[in-house]
This record gives structure tokens, C-alpha cells and sequence, in this order.
């Protein structure tokens, strides 16, 4: 979840990093009846920004951060501000940056689990991309040390891209990140939140059964 949660950190520095359409040729081009190159994301370009933040979080990477985020890559996430705080009013202040670079994203989010990412739906206007996603209960971990979320967390990411050229490897890249999600969900499974007046039927449907270990490496590793 950590990764969840650097994954999840998005932010808005200024204004919108997607260049305005090409101007048309004009009349004196040489190449007048080549078409224009969109430089708008269509469904496909949109999908593999999706995708590709989404491997930051199921399968980090400091090469695939280079490769997708821009270098002064900003995320905003409270509520990855609510997991490092445990809830706290510190270390990360709410509505500021979680990460303020890709070097401090990477910092952040290098040490976290792998967390399953499920993309539900994935929507896009000339610059930006919107994706709904799902971390599945139970998580399915390869390792002992990953998080396991007990119940089904979902959440909402907001990118903002830059385009870099069609002839690029990454078209698009990532420039901001705001994300939000059900940290409520995740902060009861790590023990950090201790629902207290469940009613029966409630408390019959939740099963936890916390790795001690968990979160303890998941606290340390987002100071
Ligand atoms: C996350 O997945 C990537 C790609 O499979 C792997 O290289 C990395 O070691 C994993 N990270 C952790 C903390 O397990
Ligand atoms: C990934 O990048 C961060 C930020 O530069 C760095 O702190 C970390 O050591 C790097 N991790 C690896 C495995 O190179
Ligand atoms: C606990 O829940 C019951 C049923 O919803 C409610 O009537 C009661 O006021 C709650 N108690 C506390 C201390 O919140």
C-alpha cells in the first residue's frame, strides 16, 4: 500500500503541461498535405498512461519511474498523507505535495510492496487522464513482507501528462498525480484505526488477520 500510497500522491504545480495544438500549416509549407500530428491522447495513449502508472504501483521500478514521470513529477494524495501520518497531523502536512520530484516519489515509493493495482474504468480530455482502480481482497502478495489489505480498497488517480512526441518510447509522460482513495480501509486493516462499536452482522463479514510485521516496515518506510 505504500507503494499505493507514493503511487497514489499526485499534485497540481501550476499550469497544464500539455502544449497547445500544432497551428496549422500555413499556405507556404512545404508540407501542406501531411496531416497534423494530434498531439491530444486518444483512447489507446490513455490507456498506456493508465497502465504505466499503475506498474509503478504493482511492480515498481526506479527505471519505469524515469521512463513514465517527468523529472519534476509532483503527487498529491491526503490520503497518502493520512497513511504516512497514521492518522497524525504529521510528518506530511494535508493538501501539500506527498512527493514534490520524481527523485523524492522514488525515494518514497522504492521501498514499498507491490500492491495489486486493478484498473476499473479509464476516461481522458486532451491531457489528462482519469482512472478508477481496485486493490482486490484479499491482495494477492508473492512475498510474506508484502501488504495484504483485508478488505477491497478503490480509489480515483487524476494525470496529468506532458506529450513528448510521437516518435518517443513514452509519448506521454506523467507530470502530476492527484489521487485519492480509501485509506479509512487500509489505516482499520494495519491496526493504525480500531473500529470500536461494530454491530454483529458488521463485525461477522471482516476477518483480519494482520501481518505484525507489515505495518511497522509500511510506517517507517513513508517517513
Ligand atoms: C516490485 O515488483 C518489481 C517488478 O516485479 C520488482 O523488481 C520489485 O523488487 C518489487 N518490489 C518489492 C518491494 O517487492
Ligand atoms: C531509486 O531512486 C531513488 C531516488 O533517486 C534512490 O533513493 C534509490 O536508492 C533508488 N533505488 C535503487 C534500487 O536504485
Ligand atoms: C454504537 O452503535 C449503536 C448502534 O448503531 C448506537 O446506537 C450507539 O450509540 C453507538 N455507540 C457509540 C458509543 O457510538
Amino acid at each position: 500500500m505504500r507503494s499505493f500510497i507514493a503511487a497514489l500522491a499526485l499534485l497540481s504545480v501550476g499550469a497544464t503541461a500539455i502544449p497547445a495544438p500544432s497551428a496549422t500549416s500555413s499556405a507556404t509549407s512545404s508540407s501542406a498535405s501531411a496531416p497534423i500530428e494530434s498531439q491530444c491522447l486518444d483512447a489507446a495513449a490513455a490507456s498506456k498512461v493508465a497502465t504505466n502508472f499503475g506498474s509503478l504501483i504493482s511492480a515498481y521500478s526506479n527505471k519505469s519511474a524515469n521512463a513514465y514521470l517527468t523529472a519534476d513529477f509532483e503527487d498529491y494524495s491526503d490520503s497518502v498523507n493520512t497513511l504516512i501520518n497514521s492518522g497524525c497531523t504529521g510528518p506530511k502536512i494535508l493538501g501539500q505535495a506527498t512527493f514534490v520530484s520524481r527523485a523524492d516519489f522514488e525515494a518514497g515509493q522504492g521501498g514499498q510492496p507491490n500492491i495489486t493495482f486493478n484498473i476499473k474504468n479509464v476516461w481522458s480530455t486532451c491531457g489528462t487522464v482519469i482512472v478508477r482502480w481496485s486493490s482486490p481482497l484479499p491482495n494477492p502478495t508473492t512475498s510474506q513482507s508484502d501488504f495484504h489489505p483485508e478488505e477491497e480498497v478503490t480509489g480515483i488517480i487524476v494525470l496529468e501528462t506532458v506529450y513528448q512526441g510521437s516518435d518517443c518510447e513514452e509519448p506521454y509522460l506523467i507530470k502530476t498525480s492527484y489521487s485519492e482513495f480509501n485509506s479509512g480501509a487500509w489505516l482499520t486493516d494495519l491496526g493504525v484505526f480500531k473500529p470500536s462499536n461494530c454491530s454483529a452482522s458488521s463485525s461477522s463479514k471482516v476477518k483480519r488477520s494482520l501481518d505484525k510485521g507489515v505495518p511497522a516496515a509500511f510506517l517507517l518506510g513513508h517517513a
